[in-house]
């Protein structure tokens, strides 16, 4: 199907890397959250305050299978939790080539600095909680992914040439 699908934790610039490369490369750009909001005509955190997380998590897995249908030859950023289902990890491999943005704690703290529009990151601790997602989280990622590529230290320019390197490769 020839999309470009970015997974990883929050924070590590799916969204910014995935808008650079699809300006650069002439191709459309998507975010699941986005998508997903749009659907239930409300915010994440008001998701999750109103419904509850496994709501959210039911509408990422219809928001995929829409895409399925109809998302061909763009750029896809994916919420951070999105892969941890097995069914998702399916679908986003159905949908083209999943590129994995790794990052580390520190990095994500810097970048989240200042946002609250982050329900699994509320409260006091935010390091620790960031901590132990990333743990539960990292193989996740790598098993869904056809490729990895690290974003610390990098700029946003530097990681959309890196994915160009191995989609073209
Ligand atoms: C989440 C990541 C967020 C968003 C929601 C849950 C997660 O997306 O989907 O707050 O479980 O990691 P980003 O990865 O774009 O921040």
């Amino acid at each position: 199907m020839d999309n470009i699908i970015l997974i990883g934790f929050m924070g590590a610039g799916k969204t910014s890397v995935g808008k650079e490369y699809a300006l650069k490369y002439q191709k459309s750009f998507l975010d699941t959250d986005q998508l997903l909001e749009q659907k239930a005509g409300m915010k994440i955190p008001q998701i999750f305050e109103q419904h509850g997380e496994a709501h959210f998590r039911m509408l990422e897995t219809e928001v995929l299978r829409d895409l399925l249908l109809s998302c061909r030859a763009s750029v896809l950023s994916v919420g951070g939790g999105l892969p941890v289902k097995e069914e998702n990890r399916r679908l986003l491999k159905q949908l083209g080539t999943v590129i994995y943005l790794q990052t580390d704690a520190d990095t994500v703290l810097e970048r989240l600095k200042g946002f609250k529009n982050r329900p699994l990151l509320k409260g006091n601790d935010r390091r620790e909680k960031i901590l132990q997602l990333m743990e539960a989280r990292s193989g996740i990622y790598s098993e869904a992914a056809d490729y990895e590529i690290q974003t610390v230290g990098r700029t946003v320019v530097q990681v959309a040439e890196e994915i160009n390197k191995v989609v073209v490769k």
